[in-house]
């Protein structure tokens, strides 16, 4: 007997010690759950059937009620069909952020791995390290998941907006302003983030790690300047623009990175709200690209249309123009408001709404949440202990480092050695500061570290003074500053940006370092025994024409944002264990470049009124530094090994479209044709050597440009990239596909895409390499 009390004694702990086990670890929330059997037999829990099938029978199961409150964000749960709450808002641009509504970092999970902002990976043009990266993001959502501090697996990432301009508060965001390593971007990023299911990966029917969301849909890529705001905007886009610099990110991201989502903007384009604009949404996403997903407002961008853009004369007008375009959830509560009033005035059809049901229950199909328990099915078992890993760390770092460029280096004053440096001062505001290094859309870092703590780490005797009060320095203690320098061995500056200065909803309005920056800089450089060292921390480019002349300023490195891994990545650069490679993605433009209106949406020059145009595809101004610049430790020289062609003949007599004033012959693409282009292809082989005594990782940028340089043709394009390892004095080949009907094109002004005619010149850094397009008509 006693032995029996016992025995029941342990049950009871045991189940009491199971419960309380069940009420600390929160379960994600999950609809057709097994043990439910008054739910779980119907049709749409039946895992087997096809997902369109199981949806259909969704949402013919549900009420008028019960459907329009499932088109905003913040989805209830449907207790009588076994339907769990879903939050589609969660952000994960460079890490699991703490921004957004479905993210909870209060349980177990305190923190997630942040990588560097975008506009510093992206730095390292290297597709593999996106996708990495991505993946990392995609499981760390599945664990978080997992752990039920996550309400929702769709993310609202990649931001895949050129950086039109660079006082746009959230180029930071963007990887940088060339349309075609935009997309590139966008695809690899969203490849690893849905876990790649489309490739050879394991999971069928589309079935998803996570959802990924190409935003903003489209050119936004203006925050707040001046009098102008992204919620009124009215952006005037050139066709010619919109089909060769705003759409091909967001074509890739859909067409070859199968994102599951598109965010339509804020802005309206041409007159049209983005989010009531069926060709964009319904004609172009849907139809020409194939979007298999759910489109989402931007936050409260159905209501804007109504409150501020006053397209929608009645709230009602606001819910008729965006489901009847094709937008399917909102960010917001406008939806949830008016729908049942639109209904009622007949201003919008049931089936408008089931239209948009249809498409978000199939994405939270896709992403196994009709399956019953998530723990028991594919991604149930990736634990808490992948958030944070000691490999997700490591990457962070390699991100870093893999992006930061070298944007000056005199007399090879870098990289300092170790062992010879005595001492370094450390300067700057934000040189001590680790929350600085993440950018926005942050979350909480699993370790924080500060760069000065960083080169703390392998100086014994740093130094550090904030040399200004705050980074818009408007205060500078500059001899004090100056004295601590004059100590040092070595002084490394930390000077730029923050989010006080560039951020969502605020775009900059000049284009130097803030305040006293400028002055401090100039003051210690002048002051200091050797070379100073300057590091450069901001998202948009900052013309630091002063830094690059002044003899005393040694080394310039540019780190953007570097993430949690930034205080190592900058020590291993400054101290030889990382040969810099990263290439910037943007053009420094100098501060004359301000009186261009930033609310001018056209690319292309205008000679007649001086207008200089955007980008380094098409800008005629000076600049402080180029689109790919970018040293290292090395010096790498390229040759072309070998071109399989070196002319192109299209003899299709449909062709060559008469010449457009300024423009030169050019032939549509269209008639070229599928086949022809199919089956046109130019291999390139570049050699590439790295002449240095160090190794390096290093990206091959291929451009193309035209023997005439005339407004309407690129001044040069960027058709194709690779990263290479190589050793000290090594070489190797790196190969390029080109397909001309892909990367010989541009936009007519009617937006139709053109090969232009006459001779063209591969580039690679210093070397051209000659390619003739001909057409048989132009010979006639
Ligand atoms: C199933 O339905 C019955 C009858 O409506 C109800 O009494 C019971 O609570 C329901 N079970 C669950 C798990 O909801
Ligand atoms: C975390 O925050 C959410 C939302 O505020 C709350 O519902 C939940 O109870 C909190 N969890 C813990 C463990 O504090
Ligand atoms: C901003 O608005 C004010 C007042 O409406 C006007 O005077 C000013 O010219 C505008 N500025 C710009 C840059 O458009
Ligand atoms: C640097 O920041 C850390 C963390 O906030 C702080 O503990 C330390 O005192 C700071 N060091 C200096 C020299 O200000
Ligand atoms: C890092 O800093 C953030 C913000 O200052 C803080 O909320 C967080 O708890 C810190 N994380 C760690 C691991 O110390
Ligand atoms: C400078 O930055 C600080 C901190 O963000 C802020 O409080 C202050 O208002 C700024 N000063 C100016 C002139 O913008
Ligand atoms: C690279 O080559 C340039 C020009 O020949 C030379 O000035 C520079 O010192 C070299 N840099 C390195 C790191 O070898
Ligand atoms: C070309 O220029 C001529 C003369 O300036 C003008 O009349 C014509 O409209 C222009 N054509 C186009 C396509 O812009
Ligand atoms: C050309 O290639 C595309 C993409 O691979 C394919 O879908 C299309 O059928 C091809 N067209 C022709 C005419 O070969």
């Amino acid at each position: 007997m006693g032995h029996t009390i016992i025995t029941n004694k342990f049950i009871v702990t045991f189940i009491s010690v199971l419960l309380f086990l069940r009420t600390e670890s929160a379960q994600p929330p999950f609809s057709c759950d097994s043990s439910n059997s008054n739910t779980s037999s119907f049709p749409f829990c039946n895992a087997a059937l096809p997902i369109s099938q199981r949806v259909n029978d969704l949402v013919s199961r549900l009420t008028v009620d019960e459907k329009i409150l499932q088109l905003v964000n913040g989805a209830p749960e449907i207790p009588r069909l076994g339907i769990s709450a879903y939050e589609w808002w969660s952000e994960g641009l460079h890490g699991i952020s703490r921004h957004g509504k479905g993210t909870l970092f209060n349980g177990t999970i305190k923190a997630a791995t942040q990588f560097p902002q975008i506009i510093l990976t992206a730095s390292s043009f290297d597709e593999n390290l996106w996708y990495r990266i991505a993946q990392a993001i995609g499981r760390e959502a599945r664990a978080v998941y997992n752990a039920g501090q996550l309400k929702g697996i769709t993310l609202w990432a990649p931001n895949i907006n050129i950086l039109r301009d660079p006082r746009w508060g959230r180029g930071q965001e963007t990887p940088g302003e060339d349309p075609m390593m935009v997309g590139k971007y966008g695809v690899a990023y969203v490849r690893g983030l849905q876990g790649d299911s489309f490739e050879g990966g394991k999971l069928k029917d589309g079935h998803l790690q996570t959802s990924a969301c190409c935003k903003h849909f489209i050119a936004q890529d203006m925050d707040n300047w001046h009098n102008f705001s992204r919620y009124t905007f009215d952006a005037q886009v050139l066709k010619q623009d919109l089909a060769d610099s705003y759409e091909p990110p967001f074509k890739n991201c859909v067409e070859q990175g199968k994102a599951s989502s598109v965010m339509c903007a804020y802005n309206l384009v041409n007159g049209i709200p983005n989010c009531a604009n069926f060709d964009l949404l319904t004609t172009t996403a849907r139809g020409k690209w194939g979007l298999q997903g759910y489109i989402v407002s931007d936050c409260d961008a159905v209501e804007k249309m109504y409150t501020e853009q006053h397209y929608a004369k009645e709230p009602e007008d606001a819910v008729a123009a965006t489901l009847k375009a094709g937008m399917d959830v909102n960010c917001g509560s406008h939806l949830k408001k008016y729908t049942k009033s639109a209904l009622e005035k007949q201003k919008v059809k049931e089936s408008d709404i089931d239209r948009a049901l249809h498409n978000l229950f199939s994405v939270r199909m896709r992403l196994g949440l009709f399956n019953g328990d998530p723990s028991k099915l594919e991604y149930g078992d990736i634990s808490a202990a992948e958030v944070c890993s000691q490999e997700h760390r490591e990457l962070a770092v390699e991100a870093a480092r893999s992006g930061s460029v070298l944007l000056k280096n005199s007399n090879r004053l870098l990289p300092l050695s170790k062992m010879k440096t005595t001492s370094l001062a450390v300067i700057g505001p934000k040189a001590n500061d680790s929350e600085v290094l993440l950018g926005n859309y942050e979350g909480y870092s699993c370790k924080n570290v500060t760069l000065f703590q960083g080169l703390q780490g392998y100086v014994a005797n740093t130094m550090y003074h904030p040399g200004c009060d705050f980074i818009n320095c408007t205060s500078a203690a500059i001899d004090e500053a100056v004295n601590i320098a004059k100590k040092a061995d070595y002084v490394v500056l930390v000077m730029g940006l923050d989010q006080t200065l560039e951020r969502e909803k605020f775009d900059r309005t000049e284009l130097g370092l803030p305040g006293m920056q400028e002055k401090l800089i100039t003051a210690i450089a002048e002051a200091a025994s050797k070379p100073v060292i300057l590091v450069l921390m901001c998202g948009g480019p900052v013309d630091v024409t002063f830094a690059k002349d002044n003899q005393k300023i040694g080394g310039i490195l540019w780190v953007g944002y570097p993430g949690e891994g930034g205080a190592a990545a900058l020590a291993q650069i400054l101290f030889s264990e990382h040969n810099p490679g990263g290439r910037s993605p943007v053009t420094w433009y100098p501060k004359e470049f301000n009186k261009v209106p930033m609310n001018d949406m056209r690319m292309r020059p205008e000679s007649s009124s001086g207008y200089p145009g955007r980008t380094y595809r098409f800008y005629n101004g000076p600049k402080v530094f180029e689109f790919g610049y970018g040293l290292s430790y090395t010096n790498y020289s390229y040759t072309f090994a070998s071109v399989s062609k070196n002319q192109l003949l299209f003899k299709n007599p449909k062709v060559n479209k008469a010449t457009e004033n300024g423009s030169v012959l050019n032939i549509a693409v269209s008639d070229v044709g599928p086949e022809v282009c199919n089956n046109t292809m130019i291999t390139v082989k570049v050699a590439v050597k790295n002449q240095g005594e160090m190794a390096g990782k290093h990206p091959v940028l291929l451009f193309l440009k035209h023997s005439n340089t005339v407004d309407e043709v690129p001044r040069k394009t960027l058709i194709g990239f690779k990263s290479v390892n190589l050793e000290a004095g090594a070489n190797t080949h790196v190969t390029f596909d080109v397909k001309p009907c892909e990367h010989f094109t541009r936009a007519n002004r009617d937006g139709t895409l053109v090969i232009d005619e006459g001779k063209h010149f591969l580039l690679v850094g210093d070397q051209e390499y000659p390619i003739s397009c001909i057409s048989m008509i132009s010979q006639i």
